[in-house]
């Protein structure tokens, strides 16, 4: 089958946001990517105790919450009542968990790109991609391109390709898996995201030799932007737009 097209990919994506400007998976985060110049957000989804689809990267609330313990274990309305901004700085005080739908609806108003990061709490894999990858769905216009979607987890990915089949996939790695040629066949992706700290010039050529661009997490510098985007990637995820500003392109 030919690879799903993806609109036009830009050198920069914003990591979680923005990360280092604001508080990641947040509102303010998104906004603080576009002010800075990023055209797409990469963001973290995950369910809640009752199903709802919400930014959040870690397993727990502790570290980017006011709140304790599984984020698997709150329904939406008690998640909305954590504060998800005073961690970062009191500047960013009252700032929500937000809802995938929020998000949704922030990024169109925005005309900004996204990349959903699938990121399930552990046992929860296919129904997080199939309830947020259809309310993603039900949400976005025809005539904007879609998201590209992405996820470590295997099950989650190929729940994404029954889910949106016509959607760009990301093929998603830390450490490069042994059937990695055969994942991207299997699933049709549209890229390869990979981490740039695991990866030379020579791994990517090897990526590349599949067809689809590689993106690279997380670059956080110009020189290794620079370095990176030498060796052929495409766009690197920077929690720092501002930052990689000459890189832009
Ligand atoms: O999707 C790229 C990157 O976000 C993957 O790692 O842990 O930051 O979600 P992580
Ligand atoms: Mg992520």
């Amino acid at each position: 089958a030919d690879i799903l097209p993806l609109g036009p990919l830009p050198r920069l994506i914003g990591h979680r946001g923005a990360a280092r400007h604001a508080p990641e998976n947040t509102l303010a985060g998104i906004r603080m990517a576009a002010a800075q110049g990023a055209k797409w957000v990469e963001v973290d989804v995950k369910l809640t105790a009752d199903l709802v689809p919400v930014l959040l990267h870690d397993d727990t609330l502790d570290r980017t919450t006011d709140g304790k313990g599984p984020a698997k274990d709150l329904e939406l309305g008690a998640m909305r009542r954590l504060d998800a901004g005073s961690w970062f700085s009191p500047a960013f005080r009252g700032e929500r968990v937000p809802t995938l739908v929020e998000v949704i609806q922030l990024v169109l108003a925005l005309d900004l790109g996204i990349n959903l990061e699938i990121k399930p709490c552990p046992g929860r894999e296919e129904e997080t991609a199939g309830v947020a990858l259809t309310l993603a769905y039900s949400l976005w216009p025809d005539d904007r391109p879609p998201p590209l979607v992405s996820s470590f987890a295997d099950a989650s990915l190929d729940m994404a390709r029954q889910v949106v089949p016509r959607w760009p996939l990301g093929y998603l790695i830390d450490r490069r898996p042994a059937n990695w040629r055969q994942r991207v066949e299997q699933l049709n992706v549209s890229t390869i995201n990979v981490n740039a700290r695991r990866e030379d010039a020579a791994s990517i050529r090897e990526y590349k030799t599949t067809g689809r661009p590689v993106l690279a997490y997380t670059v956080n510098t110009v020189p290794v932007a620079r370095e990176v985007l030498g060796w052929g990637v495409s766009s690197v995820f920077t929690d720092t737009p501002s930052g990689l500003a000459e890189i832009a392109g």
